[in-house]
């Protein structure tokens, strides 16, 4: 199922504001290189993202879910001059791509990488944090979630990619049906955030700590 139409979403990224050039060479060698290169957030999560770290002024921010460094790239543009956003994944092969193409992007030295399981890089992290984006596998996000929370600031956001998984979070079938389901159940009952389940895209839980 589309969340929206796919003409709605042209229209959307029609109208919001273009990119710099590092993103369409890593859109390029994404598809070119890698097995599921639909998996970059894209132009208006990304632009979604960027908007994010500069409303909260981010300083400090962690991503679990490199990739080829899309979404990593997004947001640190929008973070201060002398920001830092620490990226985790467990693929050092993908991550070769993100880093040539932080490399290339003036704003690609606030980026750190770190790899391995992204729950055990997480423990050994301390916060305080103004911005997170959790996009990697679904089975762990109630873990990233529990980790991430207790380390951002007062007024700081949390946003939670596929959490309309195409829709099958109203039928769930598959384990990872499942997982997205019990996470947005868990965040939606915390107390700690104010919190908004967002229809752009493949769904977003965008929350900010109390
Ligand atoms: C959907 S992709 C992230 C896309 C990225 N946000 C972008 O815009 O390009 C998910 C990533 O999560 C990573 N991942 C999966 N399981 C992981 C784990 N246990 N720890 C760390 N990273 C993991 C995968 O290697 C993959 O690169």
């Amino acid at each position: 199922m589309d969340i929206v139409s796919s003409e709605i979403e042209d229209y959307c990224r029609a109208h919001t504001t273009d990119l710099h050039p590092v993103y369409d060479e890593l859109a390029k060698v994404t598809y070119a290189e890698t097995e599921c290169p639909q998996m970059q957030v894209g132009k208006l999560e990304g632009r979604f993202l960027k908007l994010l770290a500069q409303l909260t002024g981010a300083q400090r921010a962690i991503e679990v879910g490199t990739f080829t460094g899309f979404s990593a790239l997004s947001m640190a543009e929008g973070m201060t001059e002398d920001g830092q956003l620490i990226t985790l994944d467990i693929n050092e092969e993908s991550g070769r791509i993100a880093q040539a193409h932080f490399d290339m992007a003036p704003w690609g030295s606030r980026i750190e990488r770190r790899i391995g399981p992204a729950i055990e890089t997480l423990a050994a992290l301390s916060g305080p944090f103004d911005l997170a984006f959790v996009d990697a596998d679904k089975s762990g996000y109630i873990a990233y979630w529990d980790a991430i929370v207790p380390m951002l600031r007062p007024g700081g956001v949390i946003v939670v990619d596929n959490t309309l998984w195409s829709g099958r979070v109203l039928a769930p079938e598959s384990d990872s049906d499942r997982a997205i389901v019990a996470f947005n159940a868990h965040a939606a009952k915390d107390p700690r955030v104010e919190h908004v389940l967002l229809t752009v895209r493949d769904g977003m839980m965008v929350a900010r700590v109390r």
